[in-house]
C-alpha cells in the first residue's frame, strides 16, 4: 500500500514535469497496470456475490447484488486505491451507468471491432485525457457476456419473474437480448493525474 502511493506520488511528480499533454510510455504502462489489477478486483469480486446469490436465491434475489452491491464494491474499491471505478455499456440498463466521453470512444470502438471479429476480452482502450483543465488517465475494458449473465440479460431464456422485476425498477431497460460471448458492456476506471 505504502509502495503504491509512493510509486503514485512519483508518477505525478514526474508527469507534472513532462510536457503539458504527455506522460512517458513507462508512466502510462505503470498506470495499466495498476487499473488492470483494480479491474480484475472489481470483477471477481462482483461475480463472486452475483453466482453465490444466484445460488442461494435464484435470479430475482440476485438482481440486488447488481442494483446494490456494485455501486458499494465499486466505491469501496474506489476509496482504497484513489481511482474512480464504475461499469458502462452501449446498452445500459441504468441510465446512471452512462458513459463519460472517454469512454463513449472507447464503445464505438470497441462495438466495430467485435463486429469485425475481434475477440471481446482483449478490448481495451487507455490515455490520458484533459478534462476541466486536469489530466485524467482512463481505462475501458469489454466484458464479455458470460452463461451466469443471461439469466438477466438474455432473451426469451430470462424467467418472467426477472422479467417483471427489471421492467419495474430499469423502465428503460436495453441490456437484454445478450448471448454468451457477446460484448455485454465496460470497466470503467479513471485518475486524476494532476
Ligand atoms: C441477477 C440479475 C443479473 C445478472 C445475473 C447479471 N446482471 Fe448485470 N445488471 C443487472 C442489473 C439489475 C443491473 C443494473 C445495475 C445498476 O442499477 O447499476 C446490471 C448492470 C450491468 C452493467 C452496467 C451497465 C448497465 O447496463 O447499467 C454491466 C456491465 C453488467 N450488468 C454486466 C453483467 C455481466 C457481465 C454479468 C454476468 C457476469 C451480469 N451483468 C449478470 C442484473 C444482472
Amino acid at each position: 500500500m505504502k509502495v503504491m502511493t509512493l510509486r503514485a506520488a512519483m508518477c505525478s511528480a514526474a508527469l507534472a514535469l513532462a510536457a503539458p499533454a504527455m506522460a512517458s510510455d513507462a508512466d502510462v504502462e505503470a498506470l495499466k497496470a495498476e487499473a488492470a489489477g483494480l479491474m480484475k478486483e472489481f470483477g471477481d469480486t462482483l461475480r463472486g456475490e452475483l453466482v453465490a446469490a444466484m445460488q442461494a436465491g435464484g435470479p430475482v434475489n440476485a438482481i440486488s447484488v447488481c442494483n446494490e452491491e456494485a455501486p458499494v464494491i465499486a466505491a469501496s474499491i474506489s476509496d482504497a486505491s484513489g481511482w474512480d471505478v464504475g461499469r458502462s455499456s452501449h446498452r445500459l440498463r441504468n441510465p446512471l451507468n452512462a458513459p463519460d466521453a472517454f469512454t463513449a470512444a472507447a464503445i464505438d470502438d470497441f462495438v466495430a471491432r467485435e463486429a469485425a471479429g475481434e475477440a471481446v476480452d482483449s478490448l481495451v482502450s487507455a490515455g490520458i485525457v484533459e478534462e476541466d483543465g486536469e489530466r485524467v488517465f482512463h481505462m475501458v475494458k469489454a466484458i464479455p457476456t458470460g452463461e451466469p449473465c443471461v439469466a438477466c440479460h438474455g432473451g426469451d431464456n430470462v424467467k418472467e419473474e426477472v422479467v417483471a422485476a427489471l421492467a419495474e425498477m430499469y423502465p428503460e431497460d436495453t441490456a437484454r437480448g445478450f448471448s454468451p460471448g457477446q460484448m455485454r458492456g465496460v470497466f470503467t476506471l479513471s485518475k486524476v493525474l494532476d
